[in-house]
């Protein structure tokens, strides 16, 4: 708890163009979620080198995913917001943990077995551990939930086995976080192919709507989406291309499903494709706005940076100085 709130953590990486899934499955939801707790929201860097970066490109996609969360409207004053590496009690602590886990428990990850497949040639030592960066990430804040995508429910579980495992040898040190997985209609499917999630790293770019993308993209790719031959504008498992046109309309304008159906009684497939295509695209030419604002207030921006880095790792070295405590660390003369 922090002045009587619970603690919400979250992380991003910065590779890749952001997708509309990322925008309307995490970024729109935790900006409602911080006037319920006290919310983290990390741009994980560390992450991302567990992949090979191009040092200019990673830094510059790191500043502006910290600014896009800012454009998203997460407010930087009431939520603490900042880049993994400037903390560094995220390395240490996962380095403390790593001799918690087991290589057995890391092998069974599926999120390792699919990048190590990706990336054969380059099966490092991080990219193994890459779930241990994140139970410290997520254990430093005494975190009660992290809202995730279900392709990060094993991670989350694996660092509830640490904590418990952890606070079993050393009495009570670390919260043990609760998932929080998103409700339904913030899972964003690919528009060319609905059974798959909207992805950032999609080989074919006219299944994601990249938040940088320009109106008559958004609005063509819109038109392609891939849907059925009922004919019809209904809700149902039968229609997974319609299905994921209704959520996208639903998360957009914040009315239900039904309201959506009801809203297009009658009319035809490509109008409907039409009016999603035009509130996302208005959605996004907001959302750019704002950024462009953003990127412009130099000495703004790096004010947050420094603050923030400033406030999360005040939270972090609390428990940092905890755990090395409890393990028979030396403590610090003062
Ligand atoms: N692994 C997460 C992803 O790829 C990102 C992440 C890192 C994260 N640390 C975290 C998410 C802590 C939630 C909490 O999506």
């Amino acid at each position: 708890m922090i002045d009587g709130k619970k603690v919400l953590f979250s992380g991003m990486q910065s590779t890749g163009n952001l997708t509309l899934g990322n925008y309307l499955g995490a970024l729109k939801n935790w900006v409602s979620l911080s006037d319920e707790y006290q919310c983290f929201y990390c741009v994980v860097d560390e992450h991302s080198i567990t992949v090979r970066q191009d040092p200019a490109t990673l830094r510059k996609r790191a500043r502006s995913l910290l600014t896009l969360y800012i454009a998203a409207g997460i407010d930087p004053v009431k939520n603490v917001l900042y880049y993994q590496s400037h903390v560094s009690a995220h390395a240490e602590l996962a380095w403390i943990l790593n001799c918690y886990t087991y290589m057995g428990e890391m092998s069974r990850m599926t999120q390792f077995k699919d990048k190590s497949a990706k990336h054969a040639d380059n099966i490092n030592v991080g990219l193994f551990a890459y779930p241990v960066l994140m139970a410290a990430d997520i254990l430093l804040f005494q975190t009660d939930v992290v809202p995730v995508g279900i392709d990060q429910r094993q991670h989350l579980e694996i660092t509830r086995d640490i904590a418990e495992r952890f606070n079993g040898i050393y009495g009570d040190v670390f919260t043990i976080p609760e998932g929080y997985y998103g409700k339904v209609g913030a899972k964003i499917m690919s528009l060319q192919d609905p059974s798959k999630k909207m992805s950032k790293s999609d080989e074919n770019p006219n299944g994601s709507i990249y938040l940088m993308d320009d109106r008559d993209t958004i609005i063509r790719k819109f038109k392609r989406a891939v849907t059925d031959s009922v004919g019809c504008i209904a809700y149902n498992d039968e229609q997974p291309g319609i299905h994921n046109l209704i959520d996208i309309y639903s998360a957009c304008r914040g009315i239900t499903p039904e309201e959506v159906v009801k809203e297009f009684d009658g009319r035809g497939y490509g109008e409907f494709k039409i009016a999603v295509g035009e509130t996302v695209a208005d959605m996004l030419a907001s959302l750019q706005k704002e950024e462009a604002r953003l990127t412009s207030e130099k000495a703004y921006i790096d004010g947050i940076i420094k603050e923030n880095a400033e406030r999360a790792a005040y939270y972090a070295n609390k428990t940092l100085r905890k755990v090395q405590h409890k393990i028979g660390f030396p403590d610090r003369i003062r």
